[in-house]
C-alpha cells in the first residue's frame, strides 16, 4: 500500500483575483505532488477558495452583486487558472460547501464540550482588510494595522471566545518536540518567541457579520473568518463526512503558506485541533515573498502580477521553472520580466535546447533515427557516475523542499553532457566507420541523460518533460517513472527517436515587452470601472465615503527629470523624488509644458496607483492636474507654500 501524503495550499480569499503570490504557493504544491506521486506516494493535494467574511461582502457590495454571487467568479478563475498552468489539485474546497458548515460545526463544538469557547464582548483595533485585530486594545490610542499599516477601527461586540490563552505550553511543548513542525528553521524561532510572549483568548464569532457560517448553538453568530477557513483543510478530506478518506491523509504532511500567514497556522490551528482533540499537522512551510523593487507585492500595494498575462506571454512551463528555480525556497526573490527571459534563453533554450536538439538530430542523421547500445568514447563513465551523483542529490533537495537546488542540479547534468558531445566532436568521427562504436557511445549516453533529465524534470515542467520523452522514441507517460528507482540504464537501446518542433524559440525580449504591455493594458482597461461621467462641471462623480478617499494615496514630489517619450507626442517621462523614494512616472502633459520647465517643480502624484506600461515605459503613479478648457488641458497642483517631498495630502 502506497504511503499517503497530504498537501495543502491556502484557501484564497474572493474578494480579488488570482495574483502571483498565491499562484506560487500552488505551483509549488503541484509540484511536490507531482515529485512525490512519481516517488511512490498516495498524494492528496487540497487548495480551496476562502469565500466568507466581511472583505468578501464589501467587495460584493461594491461590484452590485451577492458575496455569493462574487464567490462563484472569483473561484472560476482560479479553476481556470490552475488548469491553465496545469496544476492537478486533488480536492478544491470552497468554504461555502455545504459539508464546510458540518465539520466547522462539529470542531467547534468539540472545543467548547472541552471547555475552551466562552461568550464575552471584544473591543479592540480592527483592520477590516486583513480582517485581524491589532495587538494593542488601548482605545484611547488608534493603531494602525500591524500587517498592512491601514487606519482600523474600533470595534465593540458580543463574541464566542476561544480561550488561546490556554495552550501556551502545548504549542511550546508541540514545536519542541516537533522540530519540522515550523519551516523553514529560521521562521520557527520568531513563533517561539511570539508564543512565550504570551497568548490572548481568540474572538471567534461576529454577531454584526451575515455572509458566513452560523454557530450551530447559537445562529445570531457567525463564525470568525480564521476558525472558518482553517477548517477547511479537514473539510476536504472528508472530516465528518468520509471517515476513511479522513483517516487515511489526515494528519497532513505539509501546510504550504507564505510567511504572512504562519502564524496562524502555526498557533491558531495546533491550538483549535488540540482543543477538539484532533491530531495537529506533521509540518508547516512558510515560505518568502515575491518582491518587486525590493518591495512585496500585494494586492493593496497594487504591485502585482497578473498570472494570467504572465501565462499568456510566457506559457506554463516558463512560469513553473522560473519560480521554482529563481526563489531559494523560504527566502524573499524580486520578480523581474528580464530574469525570466534569460532564465528562458539561457537554461531552456541554449542548454537544455540545444542538448535535446542536436542529440536527436545527430541520431536522425548518423542513425537513422535509432539508438544504438552504449560503446565507448571519451567521458562516458564520467557521464553515468555524474547522473547517479545527480539523482541522488537532486532527490534530496527535492525531499527537503530545496527546489532552486535541485533544479541546479539536474543543469550541472545538462551542462556536462553538452561539453561531452562538444569534447567527442561526433560530427568529425561521423564519417569514419572505425569510430562508429565511440559515435554510438556519444549518442547513447547522450540520449540516456536526456531520459533521467526528463524524469528529474516532470515534476516541475511536465509538459516539456513530456515531449522529451517523446522525442527520445519512449512511450507512456514520463510521470510513470519512480523517481525513488530512477537509475542509468539501457532502455533506450534499439528505440526510434520523433523528431519535433524546437521546443524553445529563443525569446526576444522587445517583442515579449511589446506583449506584455498591450495585455496589460487590455486587462487594466477591462478592469478600470467606468469613469465618472465627463469632467463637466457640475457633473459630478458618485458620492464617495472618507474611506474611499484614504485609500488614495497622494503625496508630494519634486521633479528631478524630465524629457519627451520617443514616437508619443503626448507623453513626458519624468523621475519625481519623493522624499522617501524616487519614482518614474509617465504622463500625458507635453502638449502643456516643455520637459525643462519642470525640473525642480513641486507636484502631487497619486503614489498608490497600480503600475502601468506607457510606450514600454513603466510609470509609477499619477500626477495631479486640472482639466482646462474644451481641450482638457493639462494645469499641474502645486502649492504656495514650501512643502516637503513625501508630505501626504488629505
Ligand atoms: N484566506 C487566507 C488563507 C486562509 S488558509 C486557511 C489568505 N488568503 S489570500 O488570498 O490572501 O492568500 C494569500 C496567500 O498568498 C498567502 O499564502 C500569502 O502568503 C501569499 N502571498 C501573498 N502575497 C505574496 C507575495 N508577494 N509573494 C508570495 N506569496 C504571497 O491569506
Amino acid at each position: 500500500m502506497p504511503t499517503p501524503f497530504y498537501i495543502t495550499t491556502p484557501l484564497y480569499y474572493v474578494n480579488a483575483p488570482p495574483h502571483l503570490g498565491g499562484t506560487y504557493t500552488t505551483l509549488v504544491a503541484d509540484t511536490i505532488s507531482r515529485y512525490k506521486r512519481m516517488m511512490g506516494f498516495d498524494v492528496k493535494l487540497l487548495s480551496g477558495t476562502d469565500e466568507h467574511g466581511q472583505n468578501i461582502e464589501r467587495a460584493a457590495k461594491k461590484q452590485g452583486i451577492t458575496p455569493q454571487e462574487l464567490a462563484d467568479r472569483v473561484y472560476a478563475q482560479y479553476q481556470k487558472l490552475w488548469s491553465l498552468l496545469g496544476v492537478e489539485c486533488d480536492e478544491f474546497i470552497r468554504t461555502t460547501d455545504p459539508r464546510h458548515d458540518v465539520s466547522v460545526g462539529e470542531l467547534y463544538l468539540r472545543a467548547k464540550a472541552n471547555g475552551y469557547v466562552y461568550k464575552g464582548s471584544y473591543s479592540g483595533w480592527y483592520c477590516v482588510s486583513c480582517e485581524a485585530y491589532a495587538p494593542e486594545s488601548d482605545p484611547s490610542t488608534p493603531v494602525p494595522c500591524p500587517d498592512c499599516g491601514r487606519q482600523t477601527e474600533w470595534f465593540s461586540e458580543e463574541s464566542y471566545f476561544f480561550k488561546l490563552s490556554a495552550f501556551q505550553d502545548r504549542l511550546l511543548d508541540l514545536y519542541a518536540k516537533n522540530p519540522m513542525f515550523i519551516r523553514p528553521e529560521s521562521r520557527r524561532n520568531e513563533i517561539v518567541s511570539f508564543v512565550k510572549g504570551g497568548l490572548k483568548d481568540l474572538s471567534i464569532s461576529r454577531a454584526t457579520l451575515k455572509w458566513g457560517i452560523p454557530l450551530p448553538d447559537d445562529p445570531t453568530h457567525v463564525f470568525y473568518v480564521w476558525f472558518d477557513a482553517l477548517i477547511g483543510y479537514l473539510t476536504g478530506i472528508g472530516f465528518k463526512t468520509d471517515d476513511a478518506k479522513f483517516s487515511k491523509y489526515w494528519p497532513v504532511d505539509t501546510h504550504l503558506v507564505g510567511k504572512d500567514i504562519l502564524r496562524f497556522h502555526t498557533v491558531y490551528w495546533p491550538a483549535f485541533l488540540i482543543a477538539a482533540g484532533v491530531a495537529t499537522a506533521k509540518s508547516v512551510f512558510g515560505h518568502g515573498w515575491w518582491l518587486s523593487k525590493d518591495v512585496k507585492m500585494s494586492k493593496s500595494r497594487g504591485n502585482v502580477m497578473d498570472p494570467f498575462v504572465l501565462n499568456e506571454v510566457f506559457g506554463s512551463e516558463l512560469l513553473r521553472y522560473y519560480l521554482l528555480r529563481e526563489m531559494v525556497f523560504g527566502q524573499d526573490c524580486n520578480f523581474a520580466l528580464d530574469a525570466i527571459i534569460q532564465r528562458f534563453n539561457s537554461d531552456l533554450a541554449n542548454d537544455l535546447g540545444n542538448l535535446l536538439s542536436r542529440t536527436v538530430a545527430m541520431i536522425s542523421k548518423y542513425r537513422a533515427g535509432r539508438i544504438s547500445g552504449p560503446g565507448a568514447a571519451k567521458g562516458d563513465a564520467e557521464v553515468r557516475e555524474l547522473a547517479a551523483r545527480i539523482i541522488d542529490s537532486y532527490r534530496k533537495n527535492f525531499d527537503d523542499y530545496n527546489f532552486s537546488r535541485g533544479l541546479e542540479n539536474v543543469w550541472e547534468l545538462i551542462s556536462r553532457v553538452n561539453k561531452y558531445i562538444v569534447e567527442n566532436e561526433p560530427w568529425a568521427i561521423a564519417e569514419k566507420p572505425s569510430e562508429a562504436r565511440k559515435l554510438d557511445s556519444v549518442l547513447f549516453h547522450a540520449a540516456e541523460s536526456l531520459r533521467l533529465i526528463a524524469a528529474l524534470l516532470a515534476p516541475v515542467i511536465p509538459k516539456t518533460a513530456q515531449t522529451l520523452w517523446e522525442q527520445l522514441g519512449l512511450d507512456g507517460k514520463v510521470t510513470s517513472v519512480r523517481l525513488s528507482e530512477l537509475r542509468w540504464t539501457d532502455e533506450l537501446t534499439g528505440k526510434t527517436t520523433r523528431s519535433g518542433a524546437s521546443l524553445f524559440p529563443r525569446l526576444d525580449p522587445k517583442e515579449v515587452m511589446k506583449k506584455m504591455d498591450s495585455l496589460t493594458q487590455q486587462t487594466s482597461d477591462t478592469k478600470t470601472e467606468a469613469p465618472p461621467a465627463a469632467s463637466q462641471p457640475g457633473n459630478l462623480a458618485p458620492q464617495i465615503t472618507i474611506d474611499d478617499f484614504a485609500k488614495v494615496d497622494l503625496r508630494v514630489g519634486t521633479v528631478l527629470e524630465a524629457e519627451r517619450v520617443k514616437g508619443a507626442d503626448k507623453l513626458l517621462r519624468l523621475v519625481v523624488d519623493l522624499g522617501f523614494e524616487k519614482r518614474q512616472v509617465v504622463a500625458g502633459i507635453a502638449s502643456a509644458y516643455q520637459p525643462e520647465s519642470l525640473i525642480g517643480r513641486k507636484i502631487v502624484i497619486v503614489a498608490n496607483l497600480q503600475p502601468r506600461k506607457l510606450r514600454g515605459l513603466e510609470s509609477n503613479g499619477m500626477i495631479v492636474a486640472a482639466s482646462v478648457g474644451p481641450e482638457d488641458k493639462p494645469v499641474l497642483a502645486g502649492f504656495h507654500e514650501d512643502v516637503e517631498n513625501g508630505a501626504r495630502l488629505k
